[in-house]
């Protein structure tokens, strides 16, 4: 989301930076947008609030607009085919190495996993988070890789190096 203005970043934080979405295909920058800006969300809220928010917004933000995504939580998420999703990444110049394309598809389900060694895939991918997102352990859902998501954005920017880049510019 592109947003220079001063309250906006009061509200939701470090306005977006061209370095966060580098490796983004497609790119979706835009200047369009209903409901708060994400980008920074990630550790904001509990998985808790998030699971009850998109079940059901109103029951959190009684005045909200924003529709229900409750069958999230019924629908097992398919997640066979993250080595040939990283491939095609790596093919249009993101830098995955050959570990985290042949752990792809196990990356994906430790990271929905309850109580699950991470130290591997934290040593691949500095800060990720892996638990079980959206309170049912017994299936990786949609639910839990939309949380997963939300509770990574805005997580892994650097502002120092960002406003190095900035000056010297
Ligand atoms: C899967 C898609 C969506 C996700 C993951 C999502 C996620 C979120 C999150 C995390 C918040 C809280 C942000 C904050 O408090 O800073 C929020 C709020 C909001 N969203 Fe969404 N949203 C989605 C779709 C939509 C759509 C389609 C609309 C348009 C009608 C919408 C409108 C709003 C509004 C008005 C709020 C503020 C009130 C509230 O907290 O419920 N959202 N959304």
């Amino acid at each position: 989301m592109v947003r220079p203005f001063k309250d906006e970043v009061e509200r939701y934080g470090h306005y977006s930076l061209a370095a966060e979405s580098m490796y983004d295909h497609p790119f979706q920058w835009g200047s369009k947008r209903t409901g708060p800006d994400l980008a920074r969300v990630g550790g904001r809220y509990s998985d808790e609030w998030h699971i009850a928010h998109l079940k059901n917004p109103r029951d959190v933000v009684p005045e909200s607009i924003m529709p229900p995504y409750a069958f999230l939580a019924e629908k097992p998420l398919k997640a066979g085919d993250m080595v040939a999703h990283l491939k095609a990444q790596r093919g249009v110049g993101v830098p995955y190495t050959d570990a985290d394309v042949e752990k792809a598809n196990a990356d994906l389900v430790l990271q929905a996993t309850a109580d699950a060694d991470a130290t591997d895939l934290q040593a691949r991918y500095p800060k990720a988070q892996a638990r079980d997102f959206d309170g049912n352990p017994a299936m990786v859902s949609e639910l839990d890789a939309l949380i997963a998501y939300l509770q990574m954005l805005g997580t892994l920017v650097d502002f120092k190096a960002a406003e190095a880049q900035e000056q010297a510019r």
